[in-house]
């Protein structure tokens, strides 16, 4: 099936959206795999195979698919405010009583209350947090340091950029855009027309209203350094702070507590 007959009138094919979904990220990232796959030896190395992890603004669920698919014991709970792509998320794992959902905006201070633990061996998140900006990450990140155990871990990976390098900056970009204009000469879909087709599958059309009414476009945030993580997950709790896995534009960056 290819990404623009993905819709149907008898229910959304909810294992074709996350391929689309998939697709439609490794536009962007093409080692989002590896990125996936460091972040689970990480958790296997820090706290085992058998991990309660939170998905932090879990999207379709992607990094808790990986997890139950290497770690069948672990358990994960995703948080996320976009309706469609909980929608998705929801969809895909039905049924499955080591999965659970909750919609809430990571900007709300009060969100952790929301969860159904207190405590969580590991955090997660990949390619969100750059959608917030420096003051309200930092807030996040003292949240998060309260809701990692002792011994557990937070794991980011994200787009983190150091302002201190901009000419290699500008040269990493522009190759990566020429690479993404070849891709999407190929055929890849990028973010908008990945939204246009969610808007024209029956199942998803009123989420994917409601997700532009919430957010528009993609909403503003900060990319700052992988320094800039580590300094500040270090002021707010964590013990230990610094990158695992790097590529020229992408970092995860693992804090322990
Ligand atoms: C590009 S997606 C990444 C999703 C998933 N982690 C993945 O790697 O496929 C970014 C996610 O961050 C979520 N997000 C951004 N800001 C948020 C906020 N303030 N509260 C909750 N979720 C948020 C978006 O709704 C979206 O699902």
């Amino acid at each position: 099936m290819t990404d623009t007959d993905i819709t149907t009138t008898a229910g959304a094919d909810w294992a074709a959206w996350q391929k689309s979904w998939d697709r439609q990220q490794e536009w962007y990232m093409p080692d989002r795999e590896e990125r996936f796959r460091i972040m689970l030896d990480m958790v296997e190395a820090l706290v085992g195979p058998a991990p309660r992890v939170l998905d932090l603004a879990c999207g379709t669920g992607s990094i808790t698919a990986r997890l139950l698919a290497r770690f069948p014991e672990a358990t994960s709970t995703g948080v996320d405010l976009d309706p469609a792509l909980l929608a998705i998320a929801e969809g895909s794992f039905a049924g499955d009583e080591r999965v659970s959902f909750v919609t809430a905006d990571l900007k709300d201070p009060d969100w952790p209350t929301k969860l159904l633990y207190d405590s969580y061996d590991a955090v997660l998140t990949a390619t969100a947090l750059h959608w917030l900006h420096r003051e309200p990450l930092a807030a996040l990140y003292g949240q998060v340091a309260e809701l990692v155990r002792d011994g557990g871990v937070f794991l980011n990976a994200d787009h983190m950029i150091d302002d201190s390098t901009p000419r290699i900056n500008a040269a990493e970009r522009a190759q990566r855009h020429a690479r993404m204009d070849q891709a999407k000469a190929d055929g890849a879909l990028d973010w908008s027309e990945w939204w246009q087709l969610a808007a024209k599958d029956p199942v998803l059309a009123g989420p994917t209203a409601r997700r532009f009414e919430i957010y528009g476009e993609h909403a503003d945030g900060d990319a700052p350094s992988a320094q800039w993580h580590a300094r500040v997950l270090r002021e707010k709790g964590f013990g230990e702070a610094r990158p695992v896995w790097c590529s020229p534009s992408d970092t995860l960056l693992l804090a322990l507590k």
